[in-house]
């Protein structure tokens, strides 16, 4: 199990050596963020935005769910009904549902609102691992609020 030797090792480092480090500690949080991702195992559209993100410098762990065990995890963690898409992701306290560029992930982390997450609804073709960007329809990421409102949080003009 190299995945929960590693983060032992990592809560550890951050116990023992935590205010000496915290700086290079953040940056190295930064540049590989862990994000843990429901996913349904028969659904491929999941595994090619995992790839992406693990392309961009996430660390991703997946937990296979599904139906209405997916959805309820979904509606428990605060995502309005309209926002749901296919696999939903969890980072730093945020949610992340659907097709969500790495870029926007990247810039919430960094902005840190206080909000439930962000999610792509439905699944926009030429969204992240749903098909060639060339070829994009146009979509909008959504900031989720506690309230359940929601805001545009980028738009993606078409191809
Ligand atoms: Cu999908
Ligand atoms: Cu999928």
């Amino acid at each position: 199990m190299p995945h929960g030797t590693t983060s032992r090792r990592t809560v550890l480092i951050g116990g023992t050596a935590l205010l000496a480090i915290s700086p290079t500690l953040a940056r190295a949080q930064g540049a590989r963020p862990a994000i843990h991702v429901l996913k349904d195992p028969n659904c491929g559209c999941c595994s090619a935005w995992i790839a992406i993100l693990e392309n961009d410098g996430f660390s991703v762990s997946t937990e296979r769910s599904a139906g209405t065990l997916l959805m309820r995890y979904k509606i428990e963690n605060g995502i309005p009904q309209e926002m749901v898409s296919c696999h939903t992701g969890e980072i730093a306290g945020y949610m992340i549902e659907g097709h969500v560029p790495p870029a926007d992930i990247r810039r919430l982390l960094a902005e840190r609102p206080d909000a439930v997450g962000l999610a792509v609804p439905g699944m926009p073709y030429g969204s992240p691992g749903m098909g060639p960007e060339d070829e994009r329809e146009a979509y909008d990421v959504f900031l989720i609020r506690r309230d359940g409102s929601t805001e545009v949080f980028s738009s993606y003009e078409a191809a």
